[in-house]
């Protein structure tokens, strides 16, 4: 069979003379390229895949097509660490040249196997525009940090009957002395489920059957992408993307979404006991997430920090999206939290702390900066509208917005010259109990906020794009509040 082509399918091997180069130039001075985030110098990214602690250092490779703002030929790009915010990039790790990745490497997790880094992934298949297949591959990366495409690939081809070609996304992991591997699926029937491989060696692998996940999911869930599992407190957890969900109150709201699910695996039977299950995120731009084990055991996170099918104002600078900062998981009276991780603080360069006291309705700034961590305690509040605007400046600004009257926290980012996405609305939303105090910590990084309230109870990612000016930081209440607050500066962490 001749194979399918479009302009999009082609590797970075068949990159023009000087493409590169000049894509790389085009966006180099963007004022919008973070600091300390994990993105691309050229062309689009999306989901964190194969992220690992191996060999004493952090692993992140990613989704990448190099060409252009928009989705591809994807490849895996590479950085690593060796504290978890100083990043090189490293040269690109996986191009799709093989027939049996014809059309992309797609995501995969990795696992340490015999002191080797095993990176699984999906080979995409593509017979015509909407025509495909999947098989799932194997990559064996070396301490010395060789990287080789194992010689029997695929590891499966195809796809188990009863499930179309969207079949993907392996995540891989041990238990009780055998390895399984979780694919996110769509049935033939159009809806989406999540499959069971097993096997003794990690390299064959039979089809166990589908996962009973116990969970409701309304019939327009038609694929559920980028499974990730992991133990954590004695609780097994399931974090996964499914496509099609509906917004429901203050859920839901972007076109993909994120779920996590708390409660215990069985994998004799294929079932998930569920204790309680919710979206895992309240922004806007947060997709496709996956964990691993940090250097303590401690099960980190990072997610692609962007969505799918909106137009991004860096589109014209030939780079999209970021991955979020590094995040670190807790389960917390039954919920799971996500907190910045703790090696974020080496980035710390000056800090600024202090008080503010609103004494009446108004507003007051306390810094102006462009990528920081900023931490807050709102206390004594005597107003029903309270909050703090990120990249404030006189006709820009991100508001984090709590209303004590519904008891409810929001992120508007419509005050934006450069606003984008308003088809999806311009707000997110969440509840939250609102007492004496509310702690805000803030990361903002040039083109991006992530805000975590009360330890990571609720979290907003946002990508704003704002004017060199909108670097102010303002508090603001409709009554009395008192403001404490701390602010550090952040260092550069990668290369623009
Ligand atoms: C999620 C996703 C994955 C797929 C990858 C392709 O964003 O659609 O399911 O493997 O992106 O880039």
């Amino acid at each position: 069979m001749t194979k399918y082509t479009e302009p999009k399918y082609r590797t970075i091997f068949d990159a023009k003379e000087n493409e590169l180069e000049q894509l790389r130039e085009k966006s180099a001075n963007s004022p919008w390229k973070p600091a300390f985030h994990i993105h691309p110098q050229y062309g689009l990214i999306n989901d964190p895949n194969g992220l690992a602690y191996f060999n004493g250092e952090f692993h992140v490779f990613y989704q990448w097509y190099p060409f252009d703002a928009m989705h591809g030929m994807k490849h895996w790009a590479h950085a690593k660490s060796k504290d978890l915010v100083n990043w090189e990039r490293l040269p690109v790790a996986l191009v799709p040249v093989e027939d049996y990745e014809s059309h992309g490497a797609y995501s995969g997790a990795s696992l340490e196997v015999h002191g080797k880094l095993y990176m699984y992934y999906t080979g995409n298949i593509k017979y015509g525009p909407v025509e495909r297949s999947a098989n799932q591959n194997l990559a064996i990366m070396d301490k010395q940090g060789n990287i080789t495409k194992y010689e029997n690939n695929p590891l499966i081809e195809g796809v188990p009957e009863g499930y179309t070609g969207h079949v993907r996304d392996p995540k891989v992991f041990a238990r009780d002395g055998r390895y399984y591997m979780l694919l996110g699926a769509q049935r033939t029937d159009l809806t989406g489920a999540i499959i069971v491989y097993e096997s003794d060696n990690a390299i064959d692998w039979t089809f166990k059957g589908e996962l009973d996940l116990k969970i409701q999911f309304p019939e327009d869930v038609y694929m559920l992408e980028c499974p990730d599992f992991f133990e954590l407190n004695g609780k097994d957890v399931i974090v996964v993307s499914p496509q099609g969900l509906k917004p429901e109150g203050h859920d839901y709201h972007n076109i993909y979404n994120v779920i996590y699910v708390l409660g215990k695996l069985d994998l004799d039977s294929l079932t998930f006991e569920v204790d309680h299950y919710q979206e895992l995120e309240k922004g806007f731009d947060f997709y496709a997430p996956q964990t691993f084990a940090g250097k303590n055991n401690e099960r980190l996170l990072f997610a692609w920090a962007g969505m799918g099918e909106i137009d991004y104002p860096s589109d014209e600078e030939k780079w999209a999206h970021c991955l979020s900062i590094p995040r670190e998981l807790d389960i917390v009276s039954g919920k799971l939290v996500q907190k910045p991780a703790q090696e974020l603080k080496q980035l710390r360069k000056s800090a600024k702390a202090g008080e503010v006291i609103l004494e009446k309705a108004g507003s007051v700034e306390v810094g102006s900066a462009g990528q920081y961590e900023l931490e807050l305690e709102l206390s004594d509040i005597d107003a029903d509208s309270f909050g703090v605007i990120l990249f404030a400046s006189e006709n820009e600004g991100l508001v984090l917005e709590f209303d004590r009257s519904r008891q409810t926290v929001s992120l508007n980012r419509e005050k934006f010259e450069a606003a984008f996405g308003g088809e999806y609305g311009f707000v997110r939303s969440s509840e939250l109990k609102i007492h004496d105090k509310v702690k805000v910590q803030v990361f903002t990084d040039r083109s991006i906020a992530e805000v975590f309230i009360n330890d990571g109870e609720v979290v907003f990612t946002a990508r704003v794009f704002p004017k060199e000016e909108s670097k102010g930081i303002k508090i603001f209440a409709n009554g009395k509040l008192r403001c404490k607050y701390e602010k550090h500066e952040l260092a550069q962490g990668i290369s623009f």
